[in-house]
């Protein structure tokens, strides 16, 4: 039995098998409609989402599963004080696959440690979110075709951006990719983030403005400034207007470049981009369910 808790829990040949079956799901969605009938996925999400919780519901829905779970932590009984040890205990006797969102980095684990089924990891805190970066890897793929050589510009809050923390993570994996990390000095990525990328052979810089670079990137892949992870409120203020993406602004991008967001969105990308040729993020919130249903399928089937 296998668990989802980061994106380096899959090798690139597994990243490739579920691009391959999303894939398939996508031509032929029917062939799939009874694939996990009378199974039943949990979704435990301790933080606020829209997008993921949903995803994973249609998901399990769309393969003929059923659904239970929690979407506020106020209505589950960590409310009253029990721990994710405890609360997994119960799940695992009432559910076939368990997809799970906390605040605490490295709430995951834990679960798993205490899982008899397989436990994915939804987000946890600051940390990792493997399954919006199998997202990432799809949109990517169908895209240019390949995952290989291609120039990422992160936009935005890199330090508690947890989606650009599991897709770095990713591309470090692919051969030529160079990264460019565009972000305010108080939200560089981590440096274990940055270590990770020197480790691997793969390539950096670093710069504040992302109008320099914008000629060179192949996918610009914005992020949200992650208000609740901040400590004050001030800082967030003074921070949270960073980077606006604008339809000027791309004009000097590359024809096959894409904008991708994990959304929400708030201020970062204006909403006249939503109809612009580079735009992707909705196309990519799309792919997120059908990962996610080759995903369930394959941790139903023992990997
Ligand atoms: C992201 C998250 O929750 O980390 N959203 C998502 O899952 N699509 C990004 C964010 O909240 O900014």
């Amino acid at each position: 039995m296998r668990h989802l808790i980061e994106i380096q829990d899959l090798s690139p040949a597994e990243i490739a098998i579920l691009l391959q079956l999303a894939d398939e799901i996508i031509a032929r969605p029917a062939d799939f409609r009874d694939s996990a009938a009378r199974k039943k996925l949990a979704t435990l999400f301790y933080e606020p989402s829209t997008r993921t919780r949903l995803s994973f519901e249609a998901a399990m829905l769309d393969l003929g599963g059923h659904v239970l779970g929690f979407a506020d932590q106020g209505s589950s009984s960590a409310s009253k004080g029990e721990s994710v040890a405890d609360t997994i205990r119960m799940v695992q006797c009432y559910a076939d696959i368990i997809a799970m969102r906390h605040p605490k980095e490295g709430a995951p684990v834990v679960a798993a440690r205490h899982a008899s089924v397989p436990v994915i990891n939804a987000g946890d805190g600051g940390h990792n979110h493997p399954t919006q970066t199998l997202t990432d890897l799809t949109t990517i793929h169908r895209e240019f075709g390949h995952l290989d050589n291609l120039t990422i510009g992160l936009c935005g809050d890199l330090k508690f951006g947890r989606t650009v923390h599991s897709l770095a993570a990713a591309m470090c994996r692919y051969p030529g990719t160079h990264f460019v990390l565009i972000s305010p000095k108080e939200l560089c990525p981590p440096d274990y983030v940055t270590d990770m990328i020197c480790q691997s052979g793969r390539s950096y810089e670093q710069v504040r403005a992302m109008e320099e670079v914008i000629p060179e990137l192949d996918v610009l892949y914005m992020t949200r400034v992650q208000r609740e992870r901040f400590f004050n409120e001030a800082d967030y203020v003074r921070l949270k207007d960073s980077f606006i993406l604008d339809v000027p602004k791309l004009a000097a991008a590359k024809k096959e470049m894409i904008v991708m967001h994990p959304l929400p969105r708030v201020n970062e990308i204006s909403v006249t981009v939503d109809a612009d040729p580079h735009a992707r993020y909705f196309q990519q919130a799309l792919y997120g369910k059908f990962i996610r249903m080759a995903l369930i399928l394959w941790l139903l089937e023992g990997a």
